[in-house]
């Protein structure tokens, strides 16, 4: 048979080939019988020394041609395999995607971030502590005496060997000034433990943020400036505050810390139970014993420190009532934040 009878016969046999519809993987092996290194087509650019010679050129574009032909045409019926498989496919791409559910930050948490936030503005950097404590960093560094009854002030929950889970964040402040010299500018955020009653505004955990700043020449009025800072950019600028005299074994003096009411302005509402005031926090000058406890010389250096409830704010800014909601897990009053 002549080679030219053979590239028509070739070419019969592949529209046959095709005719009868293959599937995709019939198809690529038909590509490999036709134009693959071992194929058919192959075989005949090898023979084209056998052609004589004045036909060679004719030849050539034949089986070049036959060659292009096989190639399209295979490439056409595997898109038409493609588009077939999308129409059929249950696949509406103009139907609105689906909304996966996203986790949230916890209010806590989200709190403490903006309250951070705030605070890092402000030049404070962030220590943290364990919540297993000595005696002697949760009460006596603080200068509360061995005997005192202020240690009743806080009921403790004891763990073996005579520590305790610490009752507030406080004892951080010992360990950092343990750990470096003045100028110390912090905030310590953290969670704390108290052997107490559960009800809508006590709970046996909590958060607390304690800040502390130790220089030289630190005053009361920076303590009232940076708070009153704060609680303006966290509770709105018309906020105002208030210090009353209180007592906390470690400073001296020692204040409350009242915010005028947001929701009522000062006038008087259910959550500011008719005072006009919210308390968020206690503060004062750190006493001279803790500076001593820490081998700080009370002569050269002063400080204010200051600490905060993070569930209390928390509860003011969302208008939470009930403190054990933090601790319930119930998404329905998680996803609010
Ligand atoms: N540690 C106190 C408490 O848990 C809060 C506190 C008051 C912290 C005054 C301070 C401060 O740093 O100066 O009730």
């Amino acid at each position: 048979m002549s080679l030219f009878k053979k590239v028509d016969e070739l070419r019969s046999e592949f529209k046959q080939a095709l005719a009868s519809s293959p599937a995709l993987s019939d198809l690529e092996r038909i590509r490999q019988d036709y134009l693959g290194r071992k194929g058919v087509i192959n075989d005949l650019f090898k023979k084209i020394r056998e052609v004589e010679a004045e036909r060679r050129g004719e030849f050539g574009e034949l089986i070049n041609q036959l060659k292009l032909d096989v190639h399209d045409r295979i490439e056409k019926v595997i898109e038409t395999h493609r588009a077939e498989k999308i129409a059929k496919s249950s696949v509406d791409v103009t139907l609105p995607g689906v909304i996966y559910q996203r986790g949230s930050l916890h209010p806590i948490e989200q709190t403490m971030r903006d309250m951070k936030k705030l605070f890092h503005r402000l030049g404070f950097s962030v220590a943290e502590g364990p919540e297993i404590e000595t005696q002697w960093r949760n009460f006596d560094a603080l200068n509360f005496p061995p005997e005192h009854p202020a240690r009743d002030m806080q009921d403790t929950f004891f763990v073996q060997n005579g520590s305790v889970l610490r009752t507030h964040t406080s004892p951080v402040q010992i360990r950092l000034m343990l750990e470096e010299q003045p100028p110390i500018r912090s905030i310590m955020p953290g969670r704390v433990y108290r052997n107490e009653a559960i009800d809508a505004g006590h709970y046996c955990l909590f958060h607390q943020i304690e800040g502390l700043y130790v220089d030289e020449n630190v005053t009361l009025g920076e303590l009232k400036a940076t708070l009153e800072l704060f609680c303006r950019e966290y509770f709105g600028e018309d906020v105002k505050l208030r210090f009353r005299p209180s007592f906390f074994p470690f400073t001296e003096p020692s204040n409350e810390v009242d915010v005028s009411c947001f929701l009522c302005s000062g006038k008087g509402c259910r959550v500011c139970k008719q005072t006009g005031w919210l308390e968020i926090g206690g503060c004062g000058m750190v006493d001279p014993n803790v500076f001593d406890a820490v081998s700080y010389d009370s002569e050269k250096y002063t400080g204010y420190a200051f600490g905060m409830g993070v569930e209390r704010i928390a509860m003011l800014k969302y208008g939470i009532h009930d403190i054990r909601q933090f601790f319930e897990n119930d998404v329905r009053f998680l996803k609010q934040f």
